[in-house]
Parts: C-alpha cells; sequence; structure tokens
C-alpha cells in the first residue's frame, strides 16, 4: 500500500468513527510512525509502506479511534513554538496558556528574576519562560513526580535551566519570587461529565479537577503567593469559564488586581495581580 493510499483509507476510517479534523490526524500519525515530516507525505506519496510502518500506522489509528488524543500517541505537543514531550502524566498543554507566558514577557522581566510556575505538568509554561527571558531563574513545580519526571525531560530535550521542585500548592518553597505562574486545576468535579470523552477518560485528572467546585487549588495559591512574592511581583494565573468574579474577590490587600485577559473565543482567561510595594 502507498502512502496515498494509506492515507486516504485512514481519513475515511476516522470519518467514519467521527474523530474531528480526521485529514489531520492521519497525516500526523503517518508521518510519526515513519519518522518523517508532514511535508514527506506529499514528496513520496507513491512510496510503499513496508509490512511493520503498516502495523504502527494501525495501532496508532486504533488507539485514535478508541479515543486517545493524538498527542498522547505520537507524544508531543507544539506550545509557544516549541514541542514539549507529554505522556498521559501530564496535561496536553492548550493554545490559551499561552497567554501566561505573553502576559509575563509584556510585564518585561528583569534578566535574573526569579519565576516560579505551580502546577507544571509538561513544564510548558515554566520552561518556556526559562528559554526566553534571559537568565531567568525559573523553578518549575508540581504535585505529580510523574509530571515532573516529563518536565524533566522536556528541560533536558530543550536545553531549558529549571529547578524541579515536588510539592502541593507552594508548601516547601523558600525564598523569593518576582513572578508566580499557575494554569492550576479547575474543572469542577461536579461537571466531569461535561467534559469532552477524550478529556475526561485520559488527561490526568489531578491536572483538571479541584474540590471546591474547582477553586481549592486557587484559594490556597493565591495567599501563599502573597507570602513568596516581592513587592511589585506578579501573580498570573488561567481560570476557567464563568470563574473570573470569584477568583477576583480573593485578591484583597496587598494585591493590585489588573484587568483579566480574554482568550480568542472572548472568555476571561489570564487574571494577572501584582503584590503593591509597602504592604
Ligand atoms: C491544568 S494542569 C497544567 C499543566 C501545565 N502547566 C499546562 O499549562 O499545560 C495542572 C497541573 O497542576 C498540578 N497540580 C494539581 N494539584 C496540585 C497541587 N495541589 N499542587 C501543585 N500542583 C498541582 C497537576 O499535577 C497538573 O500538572
Amino acid at each position: 500500500m502507498t502512502l496515498r493510499e494509506a492515507l486516504l483509507e485512514a481519513v475515511e476510517r476516522l470519518e467514519r468513527h467521527r474523530v474531528s479534523s480526521p485529514r489531520l490526524n492521519a497525516e500526523v500519525m503517518l508521518a510519526h510512525c515513519l519518522s518523517v515530516d508532514r511535508t514527506y507525505l506529499y514528496t513520496h506519496d507513491d512510496r510503499v509502506l513496508s509490512g511493520e510502518e503498516y502495523q504502527r500506522f494501525e495501532d496508532a489509528l486504533s488507539e485514535r479511534i478508541s479515543g486517545v488524543p493524538v498527542q498522547y500517541i505520537v507524544g508531543r505537543q507544539e506550545f509557544y513554538g516549541r514541542y514539549f514531550l507529554v505522556t498521559p502524566a501530564v496535561l496536553i498543554p492548550r493554545p490559551e496558556t499561552e497567554y501566561i507566558v505573553e502576559t509575563v514577557l509584556e510585564l518585561q522581566p528583569a534578566p535574573g528574576d526569579a519565576i516560579i510556575d505551580v502546577g507544571a505538568g509538561s513544564g510548558c509554561i515554566g520552561l518556556t519562560l526559562s528559554l526566553e527571558i534571559p537568565h531567568a531563574h525559573v523553578t518549575i513545580a508540581d504535585i505529580s513526580l510523574e509530571a515532573l519526571l516529563v518536565a524533566k525531560t522536556n528541560a533536558a530535550q530543550l536545553g531549558a535551566p529549571a529547578s524541579i521542585v515536588c510539592m502541593d500548592v507552594l508548601d516547601a518553597v523558600r525564598g523569593l519570587f518576582d513572578f508566580v505562574v499557575s494554569n492550576p486545576p479547575y474543572v469542577n468535579p461536579a461537571e466531569t461529565s461535561r467534559l469532552q470523552r477524550e478529556v475526561r477518560e485520559h488527561e490526568p485528572h489531578v491536572a483538571l479537577f479541584a474540590p471546591d467546585e474547582g477553586f481549592d487549588v486557587i484559594r490556597r495559591l493565591i495567599p501563599s503567593a502573597v507570602r513568596l512574592l516581592n513587592p511589585g511581583g506578579y501573580l498570573i494565573m488561567e481560570i476557567g469559564l464563568g470563574m473570573e468574579e470569584r477568583v477576583l474577590d480573593l485578591f484583597g490587600p496587598p494585591w493590585e488586581k489588573l484587568p483579566t485577559k480574554a482568550d480568542l473565543q472572548g472568555i476571561p482567561r489570564t487574571v494577572v495581580a501584582r503584590r503593591k510595594r509597602g504592604q
């Protein structure tokens, strides 16, 4: 079977099983199985698949049809222009989380500023900042040791210097920071059934759900950040649909609340607050 035929057949099967973006999924998986990029599939569309290659593609297709996200099948996801290793131990980085990176960069951190990423998962936020900000001192933290092992691999592969700490919120950390950034778990466990099946069944629940209607980690993160931020430092945090008002109510003195950034769908997504000086 040629690459062209294999792709056509795969797209048809994915369509039949109502997998979204069937063409893209098929191309990404076939390219992965052959260790080539997607352009190769077009420039070599007459190439015949070996039995072993065909079997690998078959296995990938079956996994995808059973609901496994394509990112876990190919083991990577792009974030802010770089590829991060992803396994089922970590959340698949989402495009809207790039607003956290953008917000930090807009605030023009000084070289050498200390940044901590709480709930780092794959490390996509903290490691990106480590690479984008010269001489930044980045710490990435997570409650999940399995996630931190993935982040550690990403740090090594991307050449991103970072300290790595396993802890609950900010409990075990000492020292002062200029930026606390976080994409915490914020899904209300009572709303599990509203999640897409792929997310609910394959992404780690510790990365998705937080007790207290999704607010538990956020509620604990804000006072911990007061303790650890230098005066004038920032807390930048992602929130879910409909959470903005309740989250902003959690910021009393010594915080100055800045406008929340909306994502491309207009959903208030990135909360920004500054620890005032002299308080
Ligand atoms: C929504 S994911 C974000 C992962 C990554 N930062 C991203 O944006 O793709 C939340 C992360 O927080 C971690 N987490 C959950 N509860 C935590 C807690 N109490 N303390 C620290 N990290 C926690 C999870 O293990 C998960 O990696």
